[in-house]
């Protein structure tokens, strides 16, 4: 897992002043930009495509982003049809790869632009959404040199909004690391920075048979494919539900050996004990809640403190919140940008709205009025057993604790069948060895944020309701796209 020659990408340091101008020089050109995203398949023949939908800025739905023409029937059908697996030796496919990570990097700038304006990315957000892309490109290249067995067949990849370029980019090079086609379908919300990436991949060299693209929505495009017998396997992130469906369709439809390697959603707590450091704490909690608009599933939901120290904490944990820029993901200074779509913001405002009604909203931020915006907003509750379902935005839940319910917190949020991410905050070494003995999570952080896993040193993926594994970045990820050959011999 550790290998010294592996270097991440190196990203923009955005606190520097010269790469800040550097930065806002070369995305401005695409402030007002527009693109399109379509059908990309393997024939000659142009797509058909089904009907345009227009995409817009989250921040500002009057700012027309592009336009997406959604797959037909016709075109998922000459997809499956035309899909071949990349037959290249593994050497020429990790090169390939790694000729898309550098262009990738050349295209920086447009990425900023583009993530900033389809799925209201903050400038830090959209370093950190290039830099994970590029860092999956050049480790799954890696990994799939050192594979032994062979490649399934057709991978379906499908992807959620909310790491337009991260998770996409991710699950396709997988798959094409071990040598798969791939069916890409990005979200409803983000087909452009999708688009962006296919052109550049095909650019690099994948052959545009083993990589097609198929924008459209999920109820269509992604359940055509995922129910398709001649689809070797399924990648997926996105929610729980989503998933559950997937996996009823492949039994009935696929053979039963097919895989789906799913990424799913979270209801992750933080437990934070009176030996706690005040100031380190409140700001990993802000990052942790907050940073996104709250749209990572490895967010954190609900905070336990212990009740000691509940008061004066929370009384920071608002100031902190307070000093939070909220607004047009463009501007360096937002922390904060918009939730992705109107029927987003509306879920997340009835159950802040609930909230407020039953007397349990402890705060909220203001909200600005133009775009899809949701105020960060903190709500008490006796204990994770009372969040419903997962609040995909900047809602944090807190509860409090006795020093002696520790084990309680712990087997309460076991309960939830979810395990995604578990944030610590304590300075009593035993106590993170029993918490790390009792709680069911794919990942956790000790004192520090739990959020922004970074590929091939924190390998991030969940447990029960929150994923399949193996874990995304990590050692075993490539090898699931293969099939494992078994070569008994005669004793
Ligand atoms: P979603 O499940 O609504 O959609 C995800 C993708 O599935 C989209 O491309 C969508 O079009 C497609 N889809 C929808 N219905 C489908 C169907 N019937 N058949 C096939 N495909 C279908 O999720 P979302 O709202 O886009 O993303 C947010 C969710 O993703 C949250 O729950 C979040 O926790 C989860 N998520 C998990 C991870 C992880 O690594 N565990 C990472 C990011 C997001
Ligand atoms: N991998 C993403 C994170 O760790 C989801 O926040």
């Amino acid at each position: 897992l550790f290998q010294p020659e592996r270097k991440n990408s190196k990203g923009w340091d955005l606190t520097a002043l010269d790469q800040i101008e550097e930065f806002d020089a070369g995305r401005a050109a695409f402030k007002s930009a527009t693109w399109r995203s379509e059908p990309i398949l393997a024939t000659e023949e142009p797509a058909e495509g089904d009907e345009v939908l227009p995409v817009t800025n989250p921040a500002d739905p009057s700012d027309v982003v592009g336009e997406v023409v959604m797959s037909s029937k016709a075109d998922v059908e000459s997809a499956i049809a035309h899909a071949r697996r990349w037959q290249a030796p593994a050497s020429t496919r990790g090169a390939t790869l790694r000729r898309a990570a550098d262009l990738f990097e050349e295209n920086a700038h447009e990425f900023f632009a583009l993530t900033a304006r389809e799925a209201g990315k903050t400038p830090k957000d959209a370093v950190a959404e290039l830099r994970e892309a590029v860092d999956f490109l050049r480790y799954y290249a890696a990994r799939g040199e050192e594979l032994k067995d062979p490649a399934r067949g057709t991978f379906a990849c499908i992807s959620p909004w909310n790491f337009p370029l991260a998770i996409f980019t991710g699950q396709v090079a997988a798959a094409l690391a071990a040598g798969n086609a791939v069916l890409a379908k990005p979200a409803e919300s983000t087909p452009l920075t999708a688009a962006l990436g296919v052109r550049l991949l095909h650019e690099a060299g994948v052959p545009r048979d083993a990589l097609q693209l198929l924008p459209g929505a999920g109820k269509v495009v992604g359940a055509a494919i995922t129910s398709d017998p001649r689809i070797a396997g399924v990648c997926f992130t996105g929610s729980t539900e989503t998933a559950i469906g997937i996996d009823r369709a492949m039994a009935a439809n696929m053979d039963p050996t097919a895989p789906l390697i799913a990424e799913t959603g979270g209801l992750n707590a933080m437990i934070v004990d009176s030996t706690a450091l005040p100031e380190q704490a409140v700001r990993d909690i802000v990052v942790s809640a907050f940073q996104s608009a709250g749209q990572r599933c490895s967010a954190l939901r609900m905070l336990y403190l212990q009740e000691d120290i509940a008061d004066r904490f929370l009384e920071m944990l608002k100031g902190a919140a307070e000093e939070m820029g909220i607004g047009d993901p463009w501007s360096h200074s937002t922390d904060v940008g918009p939730v992705i779509d109107a029927r987003a913001e509306k879920g997340i405002v009835e159950h802040v709205e609930k909230a407020r009604a039953e007397g349990r909203l402890m705060w909220q931020l203001a909200t600005p009025e133009k775009g899809f915006y949701v105020g960060p907003a903190l709500i008490k509750l006796g204990g994770i057993e009372e969040l419903e379902r997962e609040i995909f935005g900047p809602v944090l839940h807190v509860a409090t604790f006795k020093s002696t319910e520790i084990d309680d917190v712990i087997d309460a949020v076991n309960a939830t069948g979810y395990g995604l991410t578990f944030g610590l905050h304590t300075r009593i070494d035993d106590r993170v060895e029993h918490v790390t003995r009792r709680v069911h999570v794919g990942n956790l952080y000790v004192n520090r944020n739990q959020i922004g896993a970074i590929v091939g040193s924190q390998p991030f993926g969940g447990e029960g309701l929150s994923g399949t594994g193996p874990k995304a970045g990590g050692p075993n990820y490539v090898a699931r796209f293969t099939e494992p050959m078994r070569i008994a011999s005669q004793p």
